[in-house]
């Protein structure tokens, strides 16, 4: 326990789930969530017990990013944020787990791939994490292997329409990956974006000279991701299994989602905030220097404005089921840079795995979602939907002690001087919120006081590798 007290009572605050608010003492002890009760009825039971005062604030179960890529080789480079720094900079933000992606090289087995990823993970993570597979390859050895994953606590497995040579799998690849999922309780997770045009529109762009990272948006027009989109969800239908839709970002391709549900297809979906909150004429970048949109080269990307509202109805309608960050670090300096001549070249994705709740909990004083969705989206439907409910996601007795003291009113900059991501920009660096944590604990322990403000002025007091590996169950909805 770190020299830590036994047990936690954190008292005086108003406890708030995905369904209920209401006001409760919440008793931690042996890691564990032991006792929720009436705040008069729940003095200390004596022994070791630190006392917490929750006045003013929420107590939320710890957010659940179902979508990291830590220490990520991509376009020859690698995300910038390790196991060590991206896990510290989640618990800064109110994260207590993570889902992070293995990848199989091709031509790899699956195992590697899971190996790979726990070097990177063992005695660095400061969080709990797990993972998610990503396949590149689908031949049969590798079908079979996906039962092995899946008894190695791996249930859910990333399938890419788009990279071709890198990471597409075609149809056919698709399609036997979608059935051996279904024999083996498994979630296909889908990254929908049609991506042979869009090489062609690459090409046709780079060979007029259209080399800055607005043609990054240009080249992969919403229709890539609808029609990816549908041919996800309908080889998923004919497969017969449930399919989840990674980073959607627009539009249309929510109505591809929508049309599914409404048929009764086991359809999901997850946005990232950089859709919500953001678009694309950040790709612009500044009047003096284009490439100042290079910070915001992610894919899908960012679209125009327009789709906000319907990204917003999505999620307070329950179309959109899960807001996770798909955070994908990568510096200007020396890694952005590399694709200084060609939008191509630049790495994609982009930094928030610590600002997701700030910025969703802004969402609920702007009246854009409830404060019960909220909790929701970013910690008990992920936990559902990829197996690690309730021990995580939720404020059950029995649960971990993964807990969030959260101060409604602390407000907070998004500026780089106030993050701990390790790259070297801020993708809302004007951007003012209120909502910050005040604690965060991971299995009971305190791993995060800002009793002194938000931003620097929190410490982590979270050792690194105290993170544990956690085993997601079989897809159960
Ligand atoms: O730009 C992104 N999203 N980078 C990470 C890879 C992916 O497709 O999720
Ligand atoms: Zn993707
Ligand atoms: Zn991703």
């Amino acid at each position: 326990m770190n020299g830590q007290a036994a047990a936690t009572l954190i008292k005086n605050g108003t406890l708030v789930t995905a369904s209920d608010t209401f006001a409760a003492d919440l008793l931690i002890a042996g890691g564990r969530i032991v006792r929720i009760a009436e705040p008069a009825a729940s003095d200390p039971v004596g022994g070791d017990v630190k006392v917490i005062d929750a006045s003013g604030c929420y107590v939320l179960p710890g957010g659940i990013d179902a979508h990291t890529h830590l220490d990520m080789p991509f376009g020859g480079t690698t995300s910038s944020d390790d196991f060590e720094t991206g896990t510290r900079a989640a618990a800064f933000g109110g994260t207590t787990t993570i889902i992070d992606f293995a990848i199989q090289q091709k031509g790899g087995t699956l195992r590697q791939a899971l190996d790979t990823w726990h070097a990177k993970a063992q005695g660095k993570a400061v969080i709990d994490y797990a993972f998610h597979m990503i396949m590149t390859d689908a031949p049969d050895a590798s079908l079979r292997e996906m039962a092995d994953m899946v008894r190695e606590g791996v249930t859910s497995f990333k399938l890419f329409m788009a990279y071709p040579n890198v990471l597409l799998l075609d149809d056919q690849s698709i399609f036997k990956c979608m059935l051996r999922a279904g024999e083996i309780g498994a979630l296909i997770c889908m990254h929908a974006e049609t991506g042979l045009p869009i090489d062609i529109l690459v090409e046709r762009a780079l060979a007029r000279g259209h080399t800055a990272p607005i043609y990054h948006a240009l080249t992969r027009p919403e229709a890539a991701e609808a029609t990816g989109t549908e041919r996800a969800i309908a080889l998923a239908e004919m497969a017969k299994v449930p399919v989840y839709i990674v980073h959607l970002s627009a539009q249309r391709a929510l109505e591809r989602v929508m049309e599914a549900r409404d048929r009764g297809l086991p359809a999901y979906a997850e946005t990232c905030p950089q859709y919500l909150f953001l678009d694309e004429d950040a790709l612009r970048g500044t009047a003096t220097d284009p490439f100042e949109g290079a910070k915001y080269v992610c894919t899908p990307p960012l679209r125009p404005s327009h789709h906000h509202d319907h990204l917003w109805r999505g999620l307070r309608n329950y179309d959109l089921q899960v807001v996770s960050t798909d955070h994908c670090p990568f510096c200007m300096k020396d890694q952005k840079i590399l694709g200084k001549d060609s939008f191509a070249k630049v790495p994609n994705g982009m930094p928030g795995i610590e600002t997701r709740l700030h910025l969703m909990h802004d969402a609920v004083h702007r009246g854009q979602i409830s404060l019960n969705r909220f909790v929701e989206i970013t910690s008990t439907a992920p936990a559902k939907i990829f197996g690690l409910y309730p021990k995580k996601g939720s404020l059950n007795i029995g649960a971990d002690g993964d807990v969030v003291v959260w101060d409604p009113k602390q407000a907070l900059t998004l500026s780089h001087e106030n993050l701990h991501m390790r790259v070297d920009y801020a993708a809302y660096p004007e951007k003012t919120v209120l909502g910050a944590p005040r604690f965060v604990f991971s299995r009971g322990e305190l791993v995060i006081d800002a009793t002194n403000g938000a931003g620097k002025s929190a410490v982590c007091l979270g050792r690194t590798g105290r993170g544990q590996y956690i085993r997601c169950g079989t897809f159960n909805l």
